[in-house]
């Protein structure tokens, strides 16, 4: 047995299947810009970036050295008892980077999960009003208030909190109302403010809508342009906070810094995570002073906003500026989203291509007609592309949309590479070179 399949046996018998979702069997070994190299220094053009979360790209020099410097200085002490200053000028950074003239407070943690818990616990306190309204689709999180507001079917195991309202995303390429944008004159807004917010989740009773910018592991759904806005108008007229969850979408990824600026609205209310601090296990909520000073010690976690994590945090903001990485997102984003356009006209298997900035998703199905999702043929591409050296998972509430969210840092080159070993996957699934035996033991999100 060679090293990578012993390896491999190892973590099948050490680790977990709850903590698991895997599409194909890499052992990442080290990792630079956009590439990560296996065991054997096969090397891999990263176009998931650890789950949008390498932003900066793998292991960037400057991120590197401000970690040994402040482990050297400082390595850790709790927040929730003794303060420091990495702490406060990242929360002041975020302050400041976050749309809107009002008062505003931050809270940390660790994960993009503990972070909408925040939300799940703290909101309804602040407002007085217990009920929130999430999106079908939507992932916020696998903690118990988080899984809750979530509706995906990854989160469809357990039963939820009776407080939340679930409501169809504008998911256009399959609306739930099968009405067409814009033609439709977003019926779903109507339909919220008409029937659900009158007779099953009372206005005066609800506290928040909360949302993510483009709907992510539901299936990278953009929604229509006017459908932000129109929630936000929404909201203000029914004295209910609108939250928007960004936990994969900030920091870049769109082409702007925070992915609903794209649509220019301001949430009361920011949830942050994954790519904050290139790695590092942190995450943030931005919001209203009157909601993040609703109570003392009501949300702690021991070493939530460390000093590491937070000065790992403001590098990351400084790199994405200075190195320019959101601009590229934009520019690359657009290039990438063109040719997969013009692939769409080509392979009747492509259903839709959406996507803003380095956020992008290919949506497989079987009939164009029918667009019966192809499920098993997204699940077969991803691992073809592992196996020609392109790495990307599929997500989606019905498992078939190839989803490329690259480190922002991805050259013209890198994306070159990309969009042909895609075209060249796909060609190979078309022509049954892909033996689904191979995916068997890596069920990715088709196990649920
Ligand atoms: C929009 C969104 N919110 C929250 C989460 C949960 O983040 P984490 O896995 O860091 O707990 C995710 C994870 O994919 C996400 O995409």
């Amino acid at each position: 047995m060679g090293i990578n399949e012993r390896l491999l046996k190892r973590d099948r018998e050490a680790l977990s299947d709850v903590m698991k979702l895997r599409f194909y069997p890499l052992i990442a070994v080290s990792g630079k810009g956009s590439v990560i190299k296996d065991l054997e220094g096969k090397e891999y053009l990263d176009l998931n970036a650890g789950w949008a979360v390498a932003n900066t790209g793998y292991c960037h020099p400057k991120i590197a050295g401000v970690v040994r410097e402040q482990m050297e200085k400082l390595s850790f002490n709790s927040l929730i008892s003794v303060m420091n200053e990495s702490s406060i000028n990242l929360s002041e950074k975020l302050i400041e980077l976050t749309p809107g003239k009002f008062q505003k407070k931050v809270w940390f943690g660790h994960s993009g999960s503990d972070a909408n818990e925040c939300i799940a616990k703290i909101v309804p306190l602040a407002s007085g009003k217990p009920r929130i309204i999430t999106f079908v689709g939507s992932y916020h999180g696998q903690t118990m208030g988080s899984y809750a507001m979530s509706g995906h079917p990854a989160q469809s195991k357990f039963i939820g909190s009776g407080n939340i309202t679930k409501i169809p995303y504008p998911y256009c390429y399959r609306c739930a109302f099968k009405k067409e944008h814009p033609g439709c004159d977003l019926f779903c807004l109507k339909y919220l403010e008409e029937h659900i917010l009158k007779s099953v989740c009372p206005a005066d009773q609800t506290a928040a809508i909360v949302i993510e910018a483009i709907q992510s592991d539901g299936g990278d759904v953009v929604p229509p342009q006017g459908y932000l806005q129109g929630l936000q108008d929404i909201c203000r007229k029914n004295n209910i906070f609108l939250i928007l969850d960004e936990v994969k979408v900030g920091f870049g990824r769109t082409g702007r810094f925070f992915g609903f600026e794209n649509w220019g609205i301001v949430p009361d209310v920011v949830i942050m995570g994954k790519p904050i601090a290139s790695g590092l296990p942190l995450s943030a909520v931005v919001g209203r002073k009157e909601i993040m000073d609703c109570g003392v010690a009501l949300h702690m976690f021991t070493t939530a906003g460390n000093p590491v994590a937070c000065t790992a945090g403001l590098k990351t903001i400084e790199i994405l500026k200075n190195e320019k990485l959101i601009e590229n997102a934009k520019n690359i984003g657009d290039y990438m989203l063109k040719a997969f356009k013009s692939m769409h006209r080509k392979y009747a298997v492509i259903g839709d291509v959406r996507g803003k900035g380095l956020i992008i998703g290919i949506e497989l199905v079987k009939n164009r007609e029918t667009r019966e999702p192809a499920d098993q043929f997204a699940a077969l591409v991803a691992y073809r592309a592992y196996e020609l050296g392109v790495l990307f998972y599929y997500a989606g509430i019905h498992s078939n949309v190839l989803e490329l969210t690259p480190p922002l840092t991805l050259t013209y080159d890198e994306a070159d590479k990309a969009i042909k070993v895609i075209r060249q996957a796909i060609e190979d699934v078309m022509d049954h070179k892909v033996d689904p035996a191979k995916i068997e033991a890596f069920a990715g999100w088709a196990c649920n």
